[in-house]
């Protein structure tokens, strides 16, 4: 068996459990704190968990100003808009509450905040030169992980088109990761974001850039997705399987944050930016069409992932093995209630050479188990519509 290659393991210091957004104050305290600033959405605002943050920090004596332009597939604007208003009050310490899209935008604006410049320009593989203020994270949403990852994902306007900013100073200071915060999404949310941790278990276990600390978190969180996903999303108020939702969300964080993903992201990415749609469901529209055209490549790792997800592989040729996966994961989408295809949402064969032209240049790629170039990236879309 050769030697392992050397490879780096970064996480966020995170308290996982019921009520661990209670230690919001402790936290900024710790950090410093004199004037806090909240970032989150309408939506969360509406929910009792943004309130029970800023009640926490007042009893503590510590101000706060809320910031809650955001929306969903996070703007290049709104990250302007948001360090404007940090600097204007004075804030010090950043405390994001909300999915991936606010926590992103959060990271966005303390990357801009003691970097200056522009937040595109910050665009790639380790871009980020001054330290961040701290950032505290309390995840509302059990898929992104945001909260723990080197990923901040941005949609530049201007181009249409979603750009990551992958570094360790977009890792944040700690996360807050409660799943009573989660009870509150949606079935379709809740799947959207299940299926987005489940893909990122499954592209860190098939990057070139895996290791085997990677693979341990890696397999441990399709096994609770396995158990879990759609049983939640049959019983939304069930706290122990969010839970274990959560759990999944957050170890497939970690195996993603250090592993980075392939070609499915890279095209989600690309088309995040264009139909302005759910993360995790643009995702799930294209994991099928990627496991098919990657198979060949790493098909020692995507059958102990079918094996990890309990499908009985005995007596099965490569194909078979391959098409039995792609039936899983075809099925598991259906269950989950994300159906029809790409041309359902509104791409036309039109966009394709757009949409894989930017895929192509998305840092996601490079750890992809199969080289992808615009054409390859162009069926795959063709596919998937
Ligand atoms: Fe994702």
């Amino acid at each position: 068996m050769p030697l392992y290659e050397q490879r780096k393991f970064v996480a966020p210091e995170f308290i996982f459990g019921l009520n661990a957004r209670q230690r919001v104050a402790q936290y900024a305290r710790n950090f410093g704190a004199r004037r806090v600033l909240l970032v989150s959405d309408a939506g969360i605002a509406a929910e009792r968990w943004l309130n029970d943050v800023r009640v926490t920090l007042d009893a503590a004596g510590l101000a706060s100003e809320v910031f809650l332009d955001v929306t969903p597939n996070p703007r290049d604007r709104e990250v302007r808009a948001g360090t404007e208003f940090y600097r204007s009050c004075g804030c010090d310490v950043i405390v994001a509450v909300g999915g991936g899209s606010v926590i992103d935008c959060a990271k966005g604006i303390g990357i801009m905040a003691t970097n200056g410049g522009d937040i595109l320009t910050y665009e790639g593989i380790d871009k980020i030169e001054a330290p961040t203020p701290p950032l505290i994270c309390i995840p509302t949403t059990a898929g992104t992980s945001a909260d723990l990852s080197q990923f901040c994902i941005i949609t530049d306007l201007g181009r249409r088109v979603k750009i990551a900013i992958i570094s360790k100073a977009a890792v944040p200071d700690v996360a807050l990761v409660d799943p009573e915060t989660t009870l509150t999404m949606d079935p379709y949310l809740t799947a959207c974001t299940g299926i987005d941790a489940l893909v990122h278990a499954m592209e860190a276990f098939v990057s070139t850039a895996s290791s085997p600390v990677v693979d341990v978190h890696a397999l441990a969180a399709m096994r609770l997705i396995r158990d879990n996903l759609v049983a939640t999303i049959k019983a939304p108020g069930d706290l122990v399987r969010r839970e274990q939702m959560m759990l999944a969300s957050l170890q497939a964080g970690l195996a993603f944050s250090n592993a980075s993903l392939g070609a499915v992201h890279a095209t989600a990415h690309s088309l995040g930016g264009f139909l302005d749609r759910p993360h995790g469901e643009s995702n799930a529209l294209m994991l099928e069409h990627v496991i098919r055209f990657n198979y060949s490549n790493a098909a020692d790792r995507y059958d102990t992932i079918a094996q990890t997800l309990g499908i009985d592989l005995r007596g099965m040729t490569g194909t078979q093995r391959r098409d039995a996966l792609v039936e899983w994961v075809r099925q598991l989408r259906l269950a989950c209630g994300v159906c029809d295809g790409l041309g359902a949402r509104g791409v036309r064969s039109g966009d394709i050479d757009d949409l894989s032209g930017f895929a192509a240049q998305d840092p996601c790629i490079f750890t992809n188990p199969r080289r992808a170039n615009r054409d390859d990236l162009h069926v795959i879309y063709e596919e998937a519509l």
